[in-house]
Parts: structure tokens; sequence; C-alpha cells
């Protein structure tokens, strides 16, 4: 694979047939990734951009049902590099694609769904793949010149693009868009309206959510229990755990560790309401707390003589890490890196890199916290590299069940993005290897290879 020819790239190609969705798609692939969309109606389409300009497309989205994936699959085998693609859709149609879709450690298949947060967490898992540098916004942005038809009067001045150092003033802020005008200036020729930067990411903004509305409108979603990113459900957390493929004594370990743990809130009434409270909502926010203390017992497995009471200490942590935060989009934020600082504003930020402290207060109130509890939820978004907060702890000063907690919340996160299936959790440990290779975190990492049988095409058994 050639990633610096992948880095080059600023367009995402979405290959799609509703318009709404590529619209949407299209404003926050250029919000949050700096990529330009190109839309296509259908593979074919799709297969010919991709021919004339390979070099052009740093990533695709094919957004199913559609016909012709099989195809396009095939032609994107045959380009002079590997284009990461992520296929979209409701799960009868992932599973219906699952036959056409070859192990390609740039591939991730994600339920179809109007989270962007899970769509973004995605993308950029793809394209942390290929390590995209930002893109930095020029003076003038182009966007879609129909987007604006569907306004009565310009929230922005508008401008047309004569050449590449002329722009012309045609529509002032405020003034009314009349289709004659249009015509006027023969947007056929000029399909893009150009805005001031500073105007631009408002712009995306306000379309987003007005398309975002008609999408919900005219879109039967799916409900979360048909689609593969609520695996964490209660109800499937069994399911989840047998399509991991851990052991018997480790969900044995798992169980028996959080049993423990809820005799111990019991004797703390108060904490214990909220904490059910807490627990019994179905999102990421209550189900990767449950879901960690699993995967951790099966790395605890591989290891020799693993005291029990080490688990409980990770189950309470796990239980609790988060428990600082009530936004649950602030929860999926693992690391701070340039696109969440502009996605989340200073003011949120705070809030997000103080919340391992603010969880740690509200321990305090309890009584018969396990040890080194409130160590592992301090360190709980540290990094190997000291990149994390709050602190800035690298792998030279982890604590070694801090690195089991974070390797794991990370494994979790990570296939909460991407769906549990055998290539997404090989791409996932792919990335994870890059990143957990030194000290308490590479034990870490090994152990969570053991436990999950690491390795192509045989990662989760009974499929
Ligand atoms: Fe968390
Ligand atoms: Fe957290």
């Amino acid at each position: 694979m050639d990633v610096r020819m992948a880095i080059m790239s600023t367009s995402a190609l979405f290959i799609g047939e509703n318009k709404n969705a590529a619209a949407v798609f299209s404003l926050l692939l250029e919000r949050d990734f700096g990529l330009d969309c190109v839309s296509a109606v259908n593979s074919k389409h799709a297969i010919e951009l991709l021919k004339n300009e390979p070099h052009a497309f740093g990533l695709c989205i094919f957004l199913l049902p559609a016909t012709g994936v099989k195809e396009f699959l095939e032609v994107l085998k045959t380009l002079p590099r590997q284009i990461p693609v992520m296929l979209t859709a409701d799960d009868a149609h992932l599973n219906h694609c699952t036959q056409f879709l070859p192990y390609h450690p740039l591939a991730a298949k994600i339920a179809y769904s109007v989270d962007w947060q899970i769509i973004s967490t995605a993308i950029t898992r793809l394209l942390r793949v290929v390590d995209r540098k930002e893109r930095k916004l020029a003076p003038f942005c182009a966007l879609d010149a129909n987007l604006f038809l569907r306004l009565e009067e310009s929230p922005y001045d508008l401008y047309l693009k004569l050449s590449d150092d002329k722009m012309v003033l045609v529509f002032r802020r405020g003034t009314n868009i009349l289709s004659d005008d249009t015509e006027k200036y023969q947007l056929k020729n000029h399909p893009h309206f150009y805005l001031k930067a500073q105007d631009y990411l408002q712009a995306l903004e306000l379309f987003l959510n007005k398309i975002k509305e008609t999408l919900k409108a005219e879109t039967p979603l799916h409900n979360d229990k048909l689609s593969s990113i609520a695996m964490f459900t209660h109800q499937n957390m069994r399911q989840m755990i047998q399509r991991l493929g851990l052991s018997d004594t480790a969900i044995e370990m798992a169980n028996s560790s959080i049993r423990s743990i809820h005799k111990m809130l019991n004797s703390n009434d108060k904490i214990a309401e909220h904490f059910t409270k807490f627990l019994t909502k179905k999102n990421y926010l209550s189900e990767h707390c449950l879901a960690i203390p699993f995967v951790v017992a099966g790395m605890a497995t591989t290891i020799t003589s693993f005291p029990a009471v080490d688990l409980e200490k990770i189950t309470f942590a796990s239980m609790f890490h988060d428990i600082g935060l009530e936004d649950l989009e602030m929860a999926q934020v693992r690391h701070i890196n340039d696109q969440v600082e502009r996605n989340w504003g200073s003011a949120k930020l705070s809030v997000i890199k103080q919340h391992p402290y603010a969880s740690v207060e509200l321990i305090k109130k309890l009584s018969g916290v396990p040890a080194d509890s409130e160590k592992i939820i301090l360190q709980h978004h540290e990094r190997p590299d000291g990149s994390g907060f709050p602190h800035g702890v690298d792998y030279k000063k982890i604590s070694p069940l801090s690195a089991m907690f974070i390797v794991a919340e990370e494994f979790v996160s990570s296939v909460y993005d991407s769906g549990l299936d055998k290539m997404n959790v090989d791409a996932v440990m792919d990335d994870l290897a890059l990143i957990f290779h030194k000290g308490n975190f590479l034990m870490a990492f090994k152990a969570l290879q053991t436990a999950v049988g690491h390795g192509p095409l045989q990662l989760i058994k009974g499929q």
C-alpha cells in the first residue's frame, strides 16, 4: 500500500442513490475531515471516477443498498494503490455484502446510522491508518450552489469564482436568492458558490441541520436492535461475549467480579441508585462499562496467576471511570487531537480533560472502594507516548492495571465503532498494535491478542 499517495488525496468518493444522505456525508466530511466529497450515483459512475483519477481519492464511502458492490470492490483491487472503503448500511444489507468483501485492513463496515459520531469515529479510524494530515482552510471555500437555492435569502456573502485569483461577489448577505438571479449568473457553469472561510464553517452547520431534518423524516431509521452498532446492549452482551471468543474461565471471572462489585455497591444506597440508573441506560456510556471487565478478564486468563482482586479493581474502575461525565458524546472522546479541539471548543474540552478527576471525586463518597481503582480511573485516558490526559503519563510510568484498562477500553470503543466482525476486529487489532507497543501497554496488548485469538480470518469463533 502506498500510504503517501493516500495522504495527498483530499477527496472522498461517496457512492449512493440517496441524495440527502450524499449531501449530509458531503458536509460532514468537509467539516470534520477537510475532505472534498465527490458523489457518484452508482457503482458504474464511481468506477469511472476512480479510474480517471485514482490518486484524487483518499476514502470511499458506499451507502448500501446498491447494485454493483462486487464489481466496485473488484475494481478497487486493480487500482495502483489501496483506497480505504467504508460500507455503510443496515444490518440486512451488510450481511448480504459480507460475501463480497475481501479481507482488507483498510476497510470498515459500519451500520447505517444518522448518528454522525459513530460514522465519524469509524472514518477517523480508517484515516488514522493512512495518517492523513490536516488540510488548511483556503480563504474561500466552495459549496454546492443548489444548497443555497433552498433558502430565500442568503445568510452569507456569496461569490463566484471566475478564475484562480478572481472572485466576484454575487449575493450580498441578506439579499434574496431568486431563481432568476441564479440563471442570470449562469450557475450551470458555476455549480458552486464560494464563501469566506469563516462563513463557510457556519454554513456547513446550517445545511447539515437542515438536511438532517429532511433525512430523518424520509428515511425509516433502523432501531438500535437491528444495528450492529448496538452490539453492547444488555440483551446482546452474551452474544457479544460469545462472538469475541473469550474462554469460559474468562467469562466466569468477569461475572464473579461484577457480582462482587455489585454487592459492595448495594451497601451504599445512594450511589447504588445512581449507579443502577446509569448502567441500565442503553447507550455507549453504560454499555462499555460492562464490556470492559469481560475483555480484561479475557486478558487476565492469559497471565499466570493474575489475582482476582486485581480484576475487581479494574471492574470497579470500569463502572465508574466516566461517571463524572453526563454527555454521551463526550464519553466517546478517547484522545484529544486537532479535530476534537475544533469540534468541542475550550469549555467542553476542559470538562473532557477534567472528567477523570470528576469521576474520582464522586467515588470518594463510597466506602469499600478497591485500592488502586482511583489510580486506574485517573489514568484511563493516558497514552503510551505521553499525549494523554490529565497528566501525560507515558509507557514508562503507567501502572500495569491502568495499561490493561486502557488497552481494553480502546479495543471496546473501536469495535463499538466498527462492528464485531472478524475483518474489523482484525483491523482494530492492527491499529492497536501500532499504539501499544511499549512497556506495560505492550504486555496488556499481548494479553488481549491471546484473549481474542488475534490472527487473520479466525478471530471470531462460531461465525
Ligand atoms: Fe470510557
Ligand atoms: Fe473517560
